[in-house]
């Protein structure tokens, strides 16, 4: 496993970034090449053109071979959308014994089995036939009765019990995913990919935010990825599918300018609390396609914000509401993704959840290299995604078989049989 080579892809709905590292353990990467590009094709986390999204993902994947000098390797790539669904399952075993009143010594192969149990249990179910198993999340253990056991390994006992939180995608989103990656040249294997939740949650909490409780909100450009921790576990996971490309879309037309400059002013003059705006400042906004510039109060662009950063929030509060109680939530809020770069928004979330909010950036102490471009929440995902496949303990693939990049012409048959496919 040493010196393998792991690529993180974030397709994400504003922007498209790709990390590779090289794998010498858990605890030590080092950073070989890192890209980012505008993501076209894909909103809310679901593809809308796949030749949009493929091209993308090519230059991404491309650039960042092109920095590194190396092969991609392994490609682990986020996911995320309404489609996500989850399921609380039990799983059951029995642990082989060498005399029937002598509890046998459980391992970690049958930890595996008990979690699978409870995966299988629930696939069969009505509703899940068109879904895909990304995580089992185990919940805590029984052994003989005995509860909150949170690591069975190397204890004894004569039957083990799981309640596992699967987290599925539907199949579709997940193939087209998939197919985008391909049609761009590469590979990925379906089991690499990872719930956005996931990879974040591995790229900036702490133990002691998991255990003390914490609700970590990913604002990105089309979703609203909610995961609330509790006891060290990812207890649930909500997609809300507004962020930071419905404020723009407010700007554009509350300013009546193209969805390019709206964008600029938001992230150069865009403060979440109005009411800490100076009524007196101004800014020049360009009008459509040649029409006159008009000056415009920094406050009234900053109302039009912090109305729309509220709807999200409410509509994230009203979704999460029945699954907590404040106490649950000791650490607070967390927040991640490039909207939480806008500045004052943590103290519109703080007054939304009456609890205290911390921005994140990812965690890099484990990653040597050009680590300063990372310091920044809207790389957690990129980041998590390397964590989250460093500690899955397996093999990567080194050095990757590269699919032969195919020629425009290819892509675009390859899209007609795709299309072909969905509609006979
Ligand atoms: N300084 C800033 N102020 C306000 N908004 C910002 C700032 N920087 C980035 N953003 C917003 O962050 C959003 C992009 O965030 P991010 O890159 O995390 O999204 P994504 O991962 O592509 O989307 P998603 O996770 O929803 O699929 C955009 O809407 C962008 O306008
Ligand atoms: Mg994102």
């Amino acid at each position: 496993m040493k010196d393998s080579i792991i690529t993180a892809l974030d397709i994400g709905s504003a922007n498209i970034r790709c990390l590779m590292v090289k794998y010498k353990s858990r605890e030590h990467m080092e950073i070989l090449g890192l890209s980012e590009c505008p993501s076209v094709g894909i909103e809310k986390g679901i593809v809308r053109d796949i030749q949009a999204v493929s091209t993308c993902v090519a230059k991404a994947l491309g650039e960042v071979e092109t920095v590194s000098g190396a092969k991609v390797g392994d490609i682990f790539a986020n996911i995320t959308g309404e489609h996500i669904k989850t399921h609380v399952g039990d799983g059951r075993i029995s642990i082989p014994t060498t005399s029937p009143n002598e509890p046998g010594e459980i391992d970690q192969a049958h930890v595996d089995q008990v979690i699978n149990d409870a995966k299988n249990s629930i696939k069969i179910q009505k509703g899940f036939e068109r879904s895909q198993i990304l995580h089992g999340i185990p919940q805590g253990y029984v052994i003989d009765g005995q509860d909150d056991i949170s690591n069975p390994v190397r204890m004894n006992g004569f039957h083990l019990i799981t309640k596992v939180y699967t987290v599925f995608a539907d199949v579709t989103p997940l193939r087209n995913l998939s197919k985008s990656i391909e049609l761009a040249g590469y590979e990925i294997a379906p089991e690499n990919f990872v719930l956005n939740h996931i990879a974040i949650g591995d790229a900036v909490l702490s133990e002691d935010e998991r255990r003390l409780g914490t609700i970590l909100i990913d604002i990105g450009g089309g979703t609203c990825d909610i995961s609330l921790l509790h006891r060290g576990v990812l207890e649930k996971i909500l997609v809300v599918p507004m962020a930071g490309s419905a404020i723009t879309e407010d700007l554009a037309i509350g300013l009546k300018t193209t969805i390019a400059n709206a964008e600029f002013i938001k992230n150069q003059y865009g403060i979440a609390l109005a009411s800490s705006v100076d009524p007196e400042v101004e800014i020049e906004v360009e009008g459509i396609s040649g029409r006159e510039s008009i000056r415009k109060t920094q406050q009234l662009v900053s109302h039009i914000i912090q109305h729309r950063v509220e709807e999200m929030l409410s509509l994230c509060y009203d979704r999460l509401k029945n699954y907590y109680t404040p106490e649950l939530v000791t650490a607070g809020i967390v927040l991640t993704g490039g909207t939480a770069n806008l500045q004052r928004i943590g103290e519109v979330v703080e007054n939304a959840f009456n609890m205290r909010v911390k921005i994140a950036t990812p965690e890099l102490a484990k990653l040597n290299g050009m680590v300063s471009r990372l310091g920044d929440p809207a790389y957690a995902t990129v980041v998590g995604l390397i964590y989250h496949a460093a500690n899955l303990d397996r093999e990567f693939k080194t050095p990757v078989s590269r699919v032969a990049k195919l020629s425009k012409n290819k892509i675009t048959d390859k899209i007609k049989q795709i299309y072909k496919d969905f509609t006979s």
